[in-house]
């Protein structure tokens, strides 16, 4: 049974919710149940929003100076996945895609290569080029139902392409695949054989479904922690996209001071005041708590899901998330077209779920669903399906 916080559907209308209110310029209609950007139907944990109101109760909201305890949270939280870090490798920013720009921002020079693997989170394959950079994509390699990497084309694009930069989704979205020890080492191998700096967006790392286990990128060794840059924040896990939180992890007091510089030349310094009181809360042992029986609930969504595909429409091939919340479906043998996918989601079933091609070339004929709804949402959406399946 899941607890209430994750059976009722709450009412987002009117609270400035990206989800919500961009349906009708996506999705073209506003009655689509919207199942696509990776926030949560779900409330922020209580012991969360009870930090802030404790906050709140003071009545100045003046500029904020990071106290001790926050870096202790963040160093905390990262030691319970295996990373050690020190306070003074802890650059705040203002969200992770704020964190990633400035980082090609820190590590590139303009007209350089930034690699990234498709298909990959919108954002990724948009750095390079909104940065004066080259893009090059190195598309994952689809077996059985899940991706892998091609290694050696990899390293061919990196030598080709002069390539100076990694960014790197780890886990990885859309897909939610769990990269393994073996994997992460091949990677790192290429990238400091060939000087290629890792940007390692780790958000999604806190989720993860057993039996797979996320290993931080710069915990392989400390060669690899002084060429890697981590990327964190405990916005997906805890809901709070909407407070602008992120941090950088910089090992290398090299690095440290370039990227301190692009911090400054762009007046970054602290978080704002919100996700500070926000972050704390989050990374505690009541966060710790909470993950669990979070992933509990997403647990049976995932279940429910792929017992409902598999009995009403096994032709669509669920790829089951190893972290976070995201289900990458695809739907190549069901449609003749990509654009027939999403024809069918929007205006049969009324369902507004991620288009595959904004994932970039590999995602053709997939759709990525959000699934960390809760429980009423997940029966409204299976329901839709199967009416526009039965009248198909
Ligand atoms: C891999 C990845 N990085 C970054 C983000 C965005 O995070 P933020 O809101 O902190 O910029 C997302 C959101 O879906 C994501 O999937």
């Amino acid at each position: 049974m899941s607890a209430p916080e994750f059976t009722h559907r709450l009412d987002r209308e009117g609270t400035a919710s990206e989800k919500y209110d961009l349906r009708e310029r996506l999705f073209g209609r506003l009655d689509v149940l919207p199942m696509w950007v990776a926030d949560q139907d779900l409330p922020t944990p209580d012991f969360v929003i009870e930090a802030m109101q404790k906050r709140l109760q003071h009545p100045i909201l003046g500029y904020v100076e990071t106290p001790k305890t926050a870096y202790q949270a963040v160093i905390d939280w990262h030691r319970q996945k295996g990373l050690e870090i020190e306070a003074d490798e802890i650059l705040w920013t203002h969200n992770v895609a704020n964190g990633f720009m400035l980082a090609v921002q820190a590590l590139t020079e303009p007209g350089e290569a930034v690699l990234v693997q498709t298909p990959v989170y919108p954002p990724f394959r948009q750095a390079p080029e909104l940065n004066d950079r080259r893009l090059v994509e190195a598309p994952l390699t689809l077996d059985k139902g899940r991706y892998y990497i091609d290694f050696e084309r990899f390293e061919q694009l990196v030598v080709e392409h002069k390539v100076a930069a990694f960014l790197f989704c780890h886990p990885q979205n859309p897909s939610g695949r769990v990269w393994t020890r073996p994997e992460l080492e091949t990677l790192a191998d290429i990238c400091l054989r060939h000087r290629v700096w890792i940007i390692s967006d780790e958000i999604h790392s806190d989720l993860v479904f057993e039996p797979h286990q996320h290993l931080p990128m710069a915990s392989l060794s400390n060669e690899v922690a002084q060429q890697t840059v981590t990327l964190s924040s405990p916005g997906k896990t805890f809901n709070l996209g909407g407070l602008q939180i992120g941090y950088a992890l910089v090992a290398n007091p090299r690095l440290r001071q370039v990227f301190k510089r692009v911090l400054k030349r762009n007046a970054i310094h602290d978080l704002n005041l919100f996700a500070l009181v926000a972050l704390e809360a989050a990374y505690s042992q009541a966060g710790r708590d909470y993950m669990a029986r979070l992933q509990a609930h997403l647990t049976v969504n995932l279940d429910r899901l792929e017992a409902f595909f598999g009995l009403y429409w096994p032709r669509v091939r669920v790829m089951r998330p190893q972290a976070s919340f995201l289900v990458w479906l695809d739907f190549s043998q069901v449609f003749a077209s990509h654009e027939a996918i999403q024809r069918f989601l929007v205006d049969k079933a009324r369902l507004g779920l991620n288009d595959g091609l904004s994932f970039g070339e590999p995602g053709r004929g997939f759709a990525r669903m959000n699934l960390a709804v809760p429980t009423e949402t997940l029966d409204q959406a299976l329901k839709q399906l199967r009416q526009a399946l039965e009248a198909h």
